[in-house]
């Protein structure tokens, strides 16, 4: 395969008491349906609330497997509950081994690899870090056990939340902790990738879109399939919109676009009257 083409959406928040999301999504499995990727990635917060409401996972799934194209998964707090992290207060619905099992029931896994187009994709459960929990230790040991097998080729990286907003030693802050990997897994995490040829880093979580690049690396946020945060709650960090991210890679070089399916509307969450 000369080219693998990978649709990357993400926060799709579904639950079937929340129409416009289910709105948004089927406008945006109407564009895949179009474009028919290779595979389509969704990086986590499938559900709105899982944790609170075991149903919204069950719903995701129905809507994801009438989409006519593969699709691999990962969590995201809202399916599987969140990080611990040393400076923010304790998440309301901590990562457990029990949600993520649920999670796994419904989706099949919660990490992945595999090659396609010269590269190595490998998707990341970014929730069990720093969690303490045995799974986060079998993941750095699976992850450590998959880099050495890439053969030189260039790694895309994909898990829910961005590794850091600027650099990878900015200062985690109370109100702001839980938007990133936490420490010390972030710094655990870019020893373990120093070693091989890592392009791409991929992630959703913060419903804002941003596309930089710190060193020789590529930073994509994907925005929301879904919904947008307002800027009293969050502050604007790249572009509040919602949409997708395709990418089309080749041996040694990718490329990425940022879009918009037909008919997606910017929802406020406010709209949704119930808070995340
Ligand atoms: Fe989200
Ligand atoms: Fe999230």
């Amino acid at each position: 395969m000369r080219e693998f083409r990978l649709t990357q959406i993400s926060d799709a928040h579904l639950a079937r008491r929340l129409g416009p999301l289910t709105d948004n999504f089927n406008r945006l499995a109407e564009h895949i349906d179009a474009s028919r990727p290779d595979l389509v990635v969704n990086s986590g917060d499938l559900a709105f609330d899982a944790p609170t409401s075991p149903d919204d996972l069950a719903f995701a799934r129905e809507l994801h497997d009438a989409l006519p194209v593969p699709c691999r998964y990962l969590p995201g707090n809202h399916d599987v509950g969140d990080n611990p992290t040393e400076f923010g207060p304790v998440p309301s619905e901590p990562v457990s081994e029990r949600h993520c099992q649920a999670f796994i029931t419904a989706f099949g896994e919660d990490r992945w690899r595999f090659d396609a187009a010269g590269w190595c994709f490998i998707g990341l459960n970014s929730l069990v870090m720093n969690s303490a929990l045995a799974r986060e230790a079998e993941q750095v040991d699976w992850l450590a056990s998959e880099l050495a097998t890439t053969k030189g080729q260039p790694v895309a990286l994909f898990l829910h939340k961005p590794l850091f907003l600027n650099t990878p030693d900015d200062p985690e802050l109370e109100n702001t902790a839980i938007r990133y990997v936490p420490m010390p897994a972030r710094c655990h995490l870019l020893d373990i990738v120093s070693g091989c040829d890592l392009r791409l880093i991929a992630c959703g979580h913060l419903h804002q879109r941003r596309d930089f690049t710190h060193r020789t690396v590529r930073h994509v946020w994907a925005p929301s399939a879904g919904f947008l945060i307002p800027d009293a709650i969050q502050e604007r960090i790249g572009t509040k919109e919602v949409g997708l991210v395709e990418y089309r890679f080749q041996p040694d070089s990718f490329e990425v676009r940022h879009v918009r399916a037909p008919g997606q509307v910017d929802i406020d969450l406010n709209a949704l009257r119930r808070p995340t």
